[in-house]
This record gives C-alpha cells, structure tokens and sequence, in this order.
C-alpha cells in the first residue's frame, strides 16, 4: 500500500518458506537501515521474532553466538555491528514501568541504536510513532508471513527501500 501524498509506503507483505529465506529478508533489511530506529516486533510465541532479530543482526554484522531469548534477560546489546543495537524482550515486564526501570528510554531516544522489542505491544504506549512495527505469523512449520508497517516518514522511507531492494 502506498501513501500517495509522497509515494513511501506504509505497509509490505512478504513471505518466507525456510530460515534461509528468513536470514535473507533481515540481511536485506539491515542493508537499508540507519542509526536510531525503532522496530517493534510482534506475533505469537514461536513466530519466529528472536529468529528475525539474529537474521537482521547477522546482516548488520554482529557475532549473533548472544542473539536468543534468554529466560532472565530483558535487554542485551550487541555493539559489534555497523549499528549498535538494543534488544528488548517484553514477555516478562509486568509493566512498562520496568520497562523504563531497565533503560528502555535512553536507548530509544538516543538516536544512534536500532532498538529491536519483542513483544512490543505491551510496552507501546512509550514507543516512538515514527517505528517500524513489524507481525509474524506462522501459516506452515517453516513458512511465515512477514508484515511490516511504517508509523511515520521515517521508517516509511526505510520501508520503500526494503520493498525496492
Ligand atoms: N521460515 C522461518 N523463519 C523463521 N523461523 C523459522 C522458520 N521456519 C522455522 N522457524 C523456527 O521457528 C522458531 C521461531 O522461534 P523464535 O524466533 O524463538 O520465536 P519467538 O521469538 O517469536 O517466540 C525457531 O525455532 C526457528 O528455527
Ligand atoms: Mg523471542
């Protein structure tokens, strides 16, 4: 779907039937993001938004050995790649208030990390609209559907470079 006021597109849709797909898809989307964004990352548990992220990370050039959903980690950062990244994993928050106890705002606001938030719903009353969000839906063991919406210009125009690449 395209915004037809400046042409970058609000929303993509694309599929993945293996992980090799998948790692193709986060290799192609790091290649177009810059320093500071947002992608809010949701859909049910074993969707597949741990596995985005270490396909994303590969593509930015992180040693992803530490990208997974650790059980008693909130938050890890991987500074070893072309963009220093922040990971969130919500499932555990009670609130958003913890949320904000652990950090949460400094990286989203300091303009220079890629804040990657898995359940991010929970916590998106403090998100920046101008994110990336991002729904993964199992339809086959190893097939996912990937949507992605843009909340503002932003993240539109990172968008229309993904859908062009
Ligand atoms: N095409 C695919 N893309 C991504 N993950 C896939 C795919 N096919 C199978 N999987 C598997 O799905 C699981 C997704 O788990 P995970 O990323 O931890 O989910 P979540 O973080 O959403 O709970 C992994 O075991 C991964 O190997
Ligand atoms: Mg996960």
């Amino acid at each position: 779907m395209r915004d037809c006021r400046n042409g970058r597109r609000s929303i993509l849709i694309l599929k993945s039937s293996s992980e090799e797909q998948t790692d193709q898809l986060g290799q192609k989307l790091a290649a177009v993001l810059t320093p500071g964004l947002t992608i809010a990352l949701s859909g049910e548990l074993g969707s597949g938004k741990t596995r985005f992220v270490r396909a994303l990370c590969a593509g930015l050039g992180v040693d992803t050995d530490r990208v997974n959903s650790p059980t008693f980690v909130l938050m890890q950062l991987y500074t070893d790649g072309r963009i220093p990244v922040a990971h969130f994993d919500t499932y555990r928050l009670a609130d958003v208030e913890e949320f904000l106890a652990i950090g949460a705002d400094e990286f989203l606001q300091s303009g220079e990390y890629l804040c990657l938030i898995e359940w991010a719903d929970r916590v998106a009353e403090i998100l920046p609209n101008d994110r990336l969000s991002l729904t993964i839906t199992q339809t086959a063991p190893l097939c996912r559907t990937f949507t992605f919406s843009a909340g503002g210009p932003r993240s539109a125009t990172i968008l229309s470079e993904l859908a062009r690449g």
